[in-house]
């Protein structure tokens, strides 16, 4: 199965979105001045699940374009940004190891929020990031890490390799040191690797409950 349609059975698949917390991810509030000070003006969300960070994004003055594998995450998207009167966005439905529907350097700036941890093959993935982006354009992504609270009990299910399990038909693969992430990047210039903690609100489809995440931040820029 494809990962956006085990994302919208597992995550999605619930009849009461209006439960959904939209406070933007706390680091893409912290780093957004690298995405100002860059003078990024459109923005690819990777993985932009039901919109809250593409929201905070384009009410911070960006033009967006949100991609999920997910079409009922999209949907909830585009029924948030449209009840809040936004106009410079595009939604796309399509997995992320192949967005063909983006052309080559034609963003400034990519955020993937919450999504390489779920994601088979994070180098295939990282290259179509390396591909859209423009030179010198920014990325922020994170990776979660054996500290985060969903360890404890994700580890209890099956297992796929070593800090990789299956959760609900979808991938969780934890990251014990940076040094692991850091070969991914070969076509970047790595400003920043911060390991961060963070309070994410409750969530329906898998968790209901407020819960404490923590994630290697990568902040880098394309060569
Ligand atoms: C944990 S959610 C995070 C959503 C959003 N970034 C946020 O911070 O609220 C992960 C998202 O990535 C999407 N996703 C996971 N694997 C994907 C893939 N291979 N292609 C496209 N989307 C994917 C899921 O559908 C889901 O919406």
């Amino acid at each position: 199965m494809k990962d956006g349609l085990a994302w919208n059975k597992k995550h999605y698949n619930v009849s009461n979105f209006e439960q959904y917390d939209l406070t933007p991810a706390p680091f893409l509030v912290s780093n957004l001045h690298y995405l100002k000070e860059n003078n990024s003006k459109l923005i690819l969300d990777a993985g932009c699940g039901q919109g809250r960070n593409l929201l905070f994004l384009l009410e911070n003055g960006f033009e967006v374009i949100g991609v999920d594998g997910a079409p009922n995450a999209l949907q909830v998207a585009s029924d948030l940004l449209r009840s809040k009167k936004m106009k410079k966005y595009t939604l796309i439905n399509q997995e992320l190891q192949d967005i063909s529907k983006l052309k080559n350097e034609t963003v400034d700036a990519i955020v993937s929020i919450t999504v390489l941890t779920h994601i088979f093959d994070p180098e295939k993935v990282i290259g179509e990031f390396s591909r859209i982006l423009k030179k010198d354009g920014l990325l922020i992504v994170d990776f979660a890490t054996i500290r985060d609270s969903t360890y404890e009990y994700i580890s209890k299910g099956t297992k796929l390799g070593q800090n990789m399990f299956l959760e609900q038909g979808t991938k969780v693969k934890y990251i014990e040191d940076k040094k692991e992430i850091i070969p991914l990047f070969k076509a970047f210039e790595i400003i920043s690797i911060n390991e961060e903690s963070f309070i994410e609100p409750g969530h329906p489809g898998s968790r209901p409950f407020e819960h404490e995440h923590s994630s290697y931040v990568v902040i880098a820029k394309k060569k």
